[in-house]
């Protein structure tokens, strides 16, 4: 189910496309229920925003039922009765809690199948369980359920009931469709609920059982931002203490905002309030010191990047050294000990083998070779406004400081740039260019200004 709008999160953004853990929270939800069934037999209602849920959602395989209305969620089982009636068994997972596992669905629905039951409600122990259905059992010892109660209904004694109805159910597709014309809106919010068809089949004389799974925390919803931020901080600290089983140092996790697919090999070392995000893939005996933010880039091993450094789709090979503070764009290729400095920013470049570009440096469309020195304040003048073009630094070349490359331009082989120079024609290999004006100097100029002014 993942048609509701998310009315408590204020947003406009649907509420199954707010993040967690660096992914929407439908699609944790589609992740495990491909897990317990093919991707082909998994449906989701949409309804809100529907062609925004479908569109971020699609890469997944699944297969989508419109619920154009939102009336509640037995409204959204009405809405899929087609897809759905001809299955014998049906699993209804909520499109706003992430955390559930394809074990505990996997027992759901074994518990659901010895006891034969019409519906089988997963439910769970909450300390706080404000704001959830609770949980009415025909006595306390017994798996046959009563009723659900919603928050908003339940009366004083009710509410001090702790076992929560979890929003995820296993139905007898025939019974749930038979049944489901007897839902009514005669409630606070004038929708049908699903949690009636507790009341219902039991009316029809068929088995409502509920099984309580003891890892409470896999039915937190997302309904509030609050409530997203505690699903955040779950899967943000699962994953470090993951990773620190697996060999890594992550100083001060709870600071630290790394996303699930996120791989870093053992003996690298993460500092405070660093974010790894996307398919960021880290080496073994790296360093990432503190505020820096990297997204789906490639590091290889032993690479040091310092404070302050913001990088996306960038590869950096063995040995090399980043920052503090660089910028390294998409298609950035930063190769073996190579190092990347203060304020540089780059963007689809290759530096070689060693290369260095230490300073205050902008470095685009190019290609740059092995034992490249870039002088600081270098600037290659990639754009003329209407089209890109590259520049080309061949092995061995030291570029002068303050230089300008006006592309499309070659500097060969072991050749100097001068300082200052505005290069727009190619170098030769092993040649020296100089291209700024001659400096002037007038002997005596000072002192016979101010002689003047004195007058
Ligand atoms: C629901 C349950 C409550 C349970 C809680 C667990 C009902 C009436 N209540 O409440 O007993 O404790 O989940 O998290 O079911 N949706 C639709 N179409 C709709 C309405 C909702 O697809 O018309 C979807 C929402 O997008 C959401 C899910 O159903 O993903 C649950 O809806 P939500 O409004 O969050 O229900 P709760 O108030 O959390
Ligand atoms: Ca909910």
């Amino acid at each position: 189910m993942a048609a509701g709008k998310g009315t408590r999160l204020k947003s406009q953004l649907p509420k199954v496309l707010h993040e967690v853990g660096g992914k929407p929270l439908l699609e944790h939800v589609i992740a495990t229920a491909v897990r317990v069934v093919p991707a082909a037999d998994v449906y989701a209602i949409i309804g809100y925003e529907a062609e925004r849920v479908r569109a971020a959602t699609e890469h997944t395989g699944i297969k989508y039922v419109l619920q154009a209305e939102q009336r509640g969620t037995g409204h959204a089982l009405m809405a899929a009765q087609k897809a759905l009636v001809h299955h014998d068994h049906v699993i209804v997972l909520s499109g706003d809690a992430p955390l559930i596992t394809p074990e505990t669905i996997g027992h759901l629905r074994n518990f659901h199948l010895e006891e034969q039951a019409a519906m089988t409600l997963l439910t769970a122990d909450l300390d706080n369980p404000t704001g959830y259905g609770r949980v009415v059992r025909k006595n306390p010892r017994s798996a046959d359920v009563r009723a659900i109660v919603e928050e908003k209904s339940a009366s004083a004694v009710q509410k001090k009931i702790h076992e929560i109805n979890s929003g995820f159910y296993v139905f007898d597709a025939k019974e749930l469709y038979r049944n489901i014309g007897k839902l009514s809106t005669t409630n606070v919010h004038s929708e049908y609920y699903l949690t009636d068809m507790a009341e219902v089949l039991r009316g029809a004389q068929q088995r409502v059982v509920a099984w309580k799974t003891a890892n409470a925390y896999e039915v937190l919803g997302g309904n509030t931002r609050a409530e997203l931020a505690d699903i955040d901080h779950y899967l943000r600290m699962t994953k470090c203490r993951r990773l620190m089983a697996d060999g890594v140092t992550v100083f001060y996790p709870a600071t630290c905002v790394i996303d699930a697919d996120v791989q870093i090999a053992p003996d690298s070392v993460i500092e405070p309030y660093v974010q790894l995000l996307g398919k960021t893939r880290i080496g073994t005996a790296c360093r990432v010191r503190s505020y820096s933010v990297i997204r789906d880039s490639e590091i290889g091993d032993g690479v040091i990047i310092r404070p302050g450094c913001v990088m996306e789709g960038a590869r950096i090979a063995n040995g090399a050294v980043i920052g503090p503070y660089s910028h390294l764009r998409p298609g950035s290729e930063i190769g073996e000990g190579a190092h990347v400095g203060n304020f540089v920013e780059t963007k689809k470049i290759r530096l070689g083998k060693g290369s260095k570009a230490n300073h205050l440096t902008y470095l685009g469309d190019a290609e740059i070779g092995a034992g490249v020195n870039i002088g600081a304040g270098t600037i290659t003048c990639n754009y003329d406004g209407v089209h890109k073009h590259k520049t080309v630094i061949a092995d061995g070349v030291f570029i002068g400081s303050d230089s300008t490359l006006v592309a499309p331009v070659r500097v060969g082989k072991g050749a100097y740039v001068g300082a200052a120079s505005c290069i727009t024609d190619d170098v030769p290999e092993n040649g020296l260019a100089i291209g700024r004006a001659r400096q002037v100097v007038k002997e005596g100029w000072a002192s016979a200004r101010k002689a003047a002014k004195g007058k």
